[in-house]
């Protein structure tokens, strides 16, 4: 049967600006172009997700706006469930400027809009659809009250929670950490929840120690090019990431994310596998242009792995 995720988080038209290298404090600079895609972290997981073979729901909002509209547009093009995005008058979509260089790395601004509007209302009224459904993820892009109620739903109806701990928050709340099945911070954001810098393995248990101890049995440390650390109550393992030229490794986490949840087996059984599955979907996305864009489908990513 095909997997439910819902994804609560943000909406954001992704401005992006092509530059050889960040410019200096006070620096004019040329650039080589500047390009305009659907994105933000909500939306990124959810296509991610769905294009992965979920049957996925979307909780988030946009503005009565043009951005609004494509926002809009990009979800239902790929048939994720917009019944539970709000339109909101008078406010702006969430906007994101991505300084995006030669090398693929990207510095990113946001702009939360009516991301940031979201309240406990809008979960308790996606009530029905969290609780039908296997997995749900959020980020840090909406209010960390909406977070905590939808968790509490989730939790309750015994649906698998997922945390991206993104944008890096030093002071995640106790009952947040409590609720999550899985946390998935990058190494930037593991360090600043933690304090304890990710290099080697002895690094990564020991931040994957911390984390546990917060509360979340689960820990997935994405590091980039070289892979994904993983850490349950029954041990941990690391799966090397596949080699790639990337040119925009914006949604490269986002990407990883949404395809987990859509794999995974509810008992993590497949934990291992799971991974290299999304490490296989993430190195596709980092090959292409674009957030939501760049996101593989489950058919380029099995082909890709020689299924
Ligand atoms: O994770 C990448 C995303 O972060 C971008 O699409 C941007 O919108 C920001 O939310
Ligand atoms: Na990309």
């Amino acid at each position: 049967m095909e997997k439910k995720v819902v994804v609560l988080g943000s909406l954001n038209v992704d401005s992006i600006l092509h530059i050889n290298h960040l410019p200096k404090q006070g620096e004019t600079m040329a650039m080589n172009d500047t390009t305009v895609a659907p994105g933000g972290k909500g939306a990124n997981q959810a296509v991610a997700a769905k294009r992965m073979g979920a049957q996925t729901s979307f909780i988030g909002a946009v503005g009565d706006d043009q951005n609004g509209a494509m926002m809009l547009s990009a979800l239902t093009n790929d048939q994720v469930d917009t019944k539970h995005v709000t339109v909101m008058n008078g406010i702006s979509t969430g906007a994101a400027y991505i300084l995006l260089e030669e090398d693929g790395n990207n510095t990113i601004l946001i702009n939360g809009g009516t991301n940031q509007q979201l309240t406990e209302a809008h979960i308790e009224a996606a009530r029905e659809v969290i609780e039908n459904a296997d997995v749900l993820i959020t980020q840090f892009e909406t209010p960390m009250a909406t977070a905590i109620a939808a968790f509490k739903i989730a939790k309750d109806a015994g649906v698998l929670t997922i945390l991206n701990p993104a944008p890096a928050a030093a002071n995640i709340p106790g009952e947040l950490m409590m609720l999550t099945d899985i946390i998935i911070p990058n190494e930037t954001e593991s360090e600043i929840i933690t304090d304890i810098e990710v290099t080697d393995e002895a690094s990564m248990v020991a931040s994957a120690n911390i984390l546990q101890s917060l509360g979340v049995e689960n820990v997935i440390i994405t590091v980039g090019a070289r892979g994904a650390f993983y850490q349950t109550t029954k041990g941990h393992g690391f799966v090397d990431a596949f080699k790639v030229n990337a040119v925009d490794t914006t949604a490269a986490g986002d990407s990883f994310i949404g395809s987990l949840a859509a794999n995974l087996d509810h008992d993590l059984a497949n934990l291992a596998e799971a991974i290299r599955v999304s490490n296989k979907t993430s190195s596709l996305a980092v090959q292409g242009a674009g957030a939501l864009p760049s996101i593989p489908t489950r058919e380029q990513v099995f082909t890709a792995l020689g299924k």
